[in-house]
């Protein structure tokens, strides 16, 4: 009985995560949107805690080495540490029988499991791997981006790029810690992240990912949010291992019947850039990160997940003794005819865990094969389990499998955590153009319209409550009930300072100023790439962009224009007409009151370009560029 109560409940997750999943969500089928308004309902049913149903007979490894620990492994329990699948498709009866290492959150729906829910979910995973004939404590991963963003009620934070706009290493720092407190409150203790890499090519669905185009500025705010992260007892993991930033357009990969533009394309580097990419992750080891992930990129023809060379560079030469993991699915798409193949060319280039969302027990068995066969030594194994399990001892895992004693800074959705969100929002505006009317002044009325100006989704973009997030106006409701958006940030800093805001454009006349929004739609990976960066032109772009800019150009009042969108669109056609233009990035569930606080000038103007601004794609990857990185008109 307590069996099924269980099986129905995992059920709920499966069809929930799988509604937002990589691959659903590569086409929306006709099931997968029934699937959508299914689940939805479900969702009461999904806050259900399960009932334990695995005694945990717990293994005593006290005193232990992680060597010691390894040599009391068979085989086959070795090759389980090794892997991890995806939530929706692992079992509790799965993670019993076999003991895997590891188990990957993908993804949510809207609205998210809370925190309660979410440590229900680690819990039962930790109750079966601890019952498991191995009985060693699992690792729960997610990919907490931008705040504990799958989880619901947090403070959704700014996205990496706008990160490297703000360039505030102190304020960065305390970003990690505070999203590393949530972490441990939801059981979450594995956090894939942060990207590492420059991003050079705009066009790329990953660009607001990454920090900036610039290695030093990566180094800086990934230095910064792993050593808050690494503050609360969580494990980071810097990715994706090589280079990524540098692929070159048109090489993106085609794989299931996907024809990518950049993503998991080919990347081209000079050895400089290598090297200095290299440095960064030589310095994130340094720093103390526990793993580190492998991009689904190729390096110069070579798939990284069978990079040997590179690989090892990060154990021989830099000394890294964490676990080097795979990206999703990724060794799948090795050189190899077969699953089996492809294993032994990833774990013998170095890999120790391999992340396989639904083919986790092959991939399992291939290691165990393989060492039978001679294809992947022993002592492979024995290295890659002990990396893995030496990391799960200095979280304290062992200690404390449930995570019910680490010390945490911050509460969940702590008034800290909106503050800071807020500051990192406003912050990271940066100024493209300043004209007479950059700031709102008490007394004037303010229009504000476009398809961004009241919508949290856009403002939050993707990795939010699903893979790739989505907009209101996608939902038919808030895909962040608590967040900001613009017109409420606006609102608020209207009775503060005592300006007017009006949102009927027939009332423009009345007006001072028009605060006019625009943007892209929210997209994860791929489904970001672009042939175009045109603020009207993009396959992102928002429908109502053209039209707002035009109805704004009919109104014949001075227009301040917010741009939010992952990366540095175009305006050269109509920036001629604004008077004043602000990038805003994806500035989170603060974004709001962050956009508002640069407009009232609650907070100095100091975003930077964290990446060059392009007026043409032709030039990208150039140095000719309109402004550089470090570029605002504020200055
Ligand atoms: C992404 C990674 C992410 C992983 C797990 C992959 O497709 O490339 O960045 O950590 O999925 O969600």
């Amino acid at each position: 009985m307590k069996k099924i109560k269980i099986t129905a409940w995992l059920l709920a997750v499966m069809l929930m995560t799988n509604a937002c999943s990589n691959l659903s969500t590569v086409e929306t089928t006709a099931e997968s949107e029934e699937q959508l308004t299914e689940t939805s309902a479900e969702s009461e049913a999904v806050q259900t805690a399960p009932e334990t149903v695995y005694e945990a007979d717990i293994t005593d490894y006290t005193g232990l080495t992680a060597e010691q620990i390894v040599a009391t492994l068979t085989l086959e329990q070795k090759a389980a540490q090794m892997v991890q699948g995806a939530l929706y498709n692992l079992d509790y009866d799965d993670m019993e029988e076999f003991g895997y290492g590891s188990v990957l959150s993908h993804y949510g729906m809207f609205p998210e499991l809370s925190v309660s829910s979410w440590r229900d979910i680690t819990d039962a995973y930790q109750d079966a791997a601890l019952a498991s004939d191995a009985g060693i404590p699992m690792l729960y991963g997610q990919d907490s981006v931008h705040g504990v963003n799958f989880t619901s009620g947090c403070v959704i934070f700014p996205h990496n790029i706008n990160i490297g706009a703000a360039n505030d290493p102190e304020l960065t720092e305390e970003y990690g810690a505070i999203v590393g407190s949530e972490m441990i409150h939801a059981a979450q203790i594995f956090n894939f992240a942060p990207v590492v890499n420059n991003c050079i090519d705009p066009r790329w669905g990953r660009t607001y990912e990454c920090y900036s185009s610039e290695f030093d500025l990566c180094d800086s705010m990934a230095t910064a949010f792993i050593t808050g992260q690494l503050s609360e007892g969580v494990i980071v993991c810097p990715k994706h291992f090589f280079a990524e930033g540098y692929v070159v357009y048109g090489t993106g990969e085609n794989s299931e019947g996907i024809n990518r533009l950049i993503d998991r394309g080919d990347s081209q580097p000079t050895q400089e850039q290598i090297d200095e990419c290299l440095a960064v992750y030589q310095h994130m080891i340094e720093i103390g990160a526990q793993t580190i992930m492998i991009s689904h990129t190729s390096l110069w023809g070579t798939k990284m997940h069978e990079n040997a060379e590179y690989i090892q560079i990060l154990k021989n030469d830099f000394g890294f003794e964490g676990f080097i993991i795979s990206d999703w699915d990724s060794i799948e798409k090795c050189s190899g005819s077969n699953l089996y193949e492809n294993v032994c060319l990833a774990v013998n280039a170095g890999i120790d865990m391999l992340m396989e969302a639904g083919n986790y027990e092959q991939a399992r068995q291939c290691i165990v094969e393989a060492v039978e066969n001679g294809d992947i030594s022993e002592e492979r194994v024995d290295d890659a389990v002990r990396r893995i399990i030496q990391v799960k001892i200095d979280v304290g895992l062992f200690d404390d499998p449930y995570i019910e004693n680490f010390d945490t800074t911050y509460e969940f959705n702590s008034d800290r955590s909106h503050e800071v969100a807020r500051l990192l929002a406003a912050e990271s505006i940066v100024p493209m153009k300043l004209g007479d009317y950059a700031t709102i002044e008490p007394g004037m009325r303010v229009l504000v319209m476009g398809p961004a100006a009241d919508d949290t989704g856009i403002l939050c973009g993707g990795w939010t409550y699903g893979w790739e997030g989505a907009a209101d106006s996608e939902l038919g409701y808030r895909a962040v009930p608590e967040g900001v958006t613009i017109l409420d940030g606006l609102e608020a800093a209207a009775d503060e300072i005592g300006f007017e805001v009006v949102t009927d454009p027939d009332m423009a006349e009345s007006c001072d100023l028009v605060i006019l929004c625009v943007g892209e739609y929210p997209y994860a990976e791929w489904n970001g790439d672009t042939p175009s960066l045109s603020i009207t032109d993009g396959s992102q772009t928002l429908d109502g962009n053209e039209q707002a800019i035009n109805d704004a150009a009919d109104l014949d009042l001075p227009i301040v224009t917010l741009v939010v969108a992952g990366r540095n669109l175009i305006v050269e056609d109509y920036i001629d007409e604004w008077d004043s233009c602000y990038f805003c990035y994806l500035p989170g569930s603060e974004g709001g009151n962050g956009i508002a606080d640069i407009l009232v000038g609650n907070v100095p103007m100091t975003g930077t370009l964290p990446m060059p601004y392009y007026t043409s794609e032709d030039d990208i990857g150039t140095e000719n560029y309109l402004y550089g990185v470090g570029w605002s008109a504020a200055n």
